[in-house]
């Protein structure tokens, strides 16, 4: 089956998490002969795009990679230009955030950015604190090691204060010292310009998700490069180590991966 357009997709099989690799800028600038951070601008569009796109459909939790731990290491002039360009961003859309109702928060090592993004992302964050539509997270400083290496930390010193114990340590203990901690597992995950990697995003939470790779680069996408990303999601069998038979079988619905995540 063909996708045509959003009509296409069945309301009632909508991810209610979905996490994206914005990926591409660098290259759609340089086939333009731009400077790469004219790539980042133009990324700005996707993003509201996609998050308008998600809203507008029903998705719960829409979480951004917007920076990683690894892209500290890219020249010193792309890194301000992008944290200038987060300030701006998140300065210039928060209207259109309390407009739809949407909250914003952030994972990551937020005390390595620069004072003024932080500060700026912090008052966004206040600010959108009540928003109930949907949730947007910002991946910023994020890199999945970083946060497993965390979790540990904190779990190892919670053993030693005697707050856990580590013969009953349990997957939920680990979930909630994760930064996505009260956030459903996404159900799919999308990466654009053609690169099939994970790239140390959400390996945990990833762990039963669908993995969606479009060629699309990211200034280039849009709402309906979204919905095509759920129509193919909505193709998909979702088996969770089980038979097709024996999915087909069961007359209760299919337990979602978010079930491993926080009860408390
Ligand atoms: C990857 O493309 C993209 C980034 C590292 C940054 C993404 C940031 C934005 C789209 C800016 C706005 C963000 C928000 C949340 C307002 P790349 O530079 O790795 O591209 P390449 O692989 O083609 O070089």
């Amino acid at each position: 089956m063909f996708f045509r357009g959003k009509e296409d997709l069945n309301p009632n099989n909508i991810p209610s998490h979905v996490a994206v690799i914005m990926d591409g800028n660098g290259r759609w600038a340089k086939k333009k002969g731009l400077m790469r951070i004219f790539g980042h601008k133009n990324g700005v569009k996707a993003v509201r795009e996609t998050v308008e796109a998600a809203a507008e459909i029903g998705v719960k939790y829409l979480t951004l990679y917007a920076f990683s731990t690894e892209n500290w290491n890219r020249p010193q002039d792309e890194v301000n230009a992008l944290m200038d360009l987060l300030v701006d961003s998140t300065h210039s859309e928060i209207d259109t955030l309390m407009k739809n109702s949407i909250k914003l928060e952030a994972i990551g090592d937020l005390d390595s950015l620069p004072k003024s993004t932080r500060e700026n992302l912090q008052k966004a964050i206040d600010k959108t604190r009540n928003n109930s539509r949907m949730t947007l997270i910002l991946a910023l400083s994020y890199s999945s090691r970083w946060e497993i290496i965390k979790a540990v930390k904190e779990i190892a010193q919670k053993c030693k204060n005697g707050d856990l114990n580590p013969d009953t340590l349990s997957e939920s203990d680990f979930v909630n010292a994760l930064s996505t901690s009260g956030i459903p597992d996404p159900e799919l995950m999308i990466r654009t310009s053609g690169e099939q990697r994970i790239s140390n995003y959400l390996l945990w939470q990833l762990a039963y998700a669908e993995l969606y790779f479009t060629d699309v680069l990211w200034p280039d996408f849009r709402k309906d490069d979204f919905f095509k990303a759920l129509f193919e999601y909505q193709q998909r069998e979702r088996r969770f180590g089980k038979t097709g038979d024996q999915l087909h079988a069961e007359t209760k619905p299919v337990p979602d991966a978010s079930t491993y995540n926080k009860t408390a």
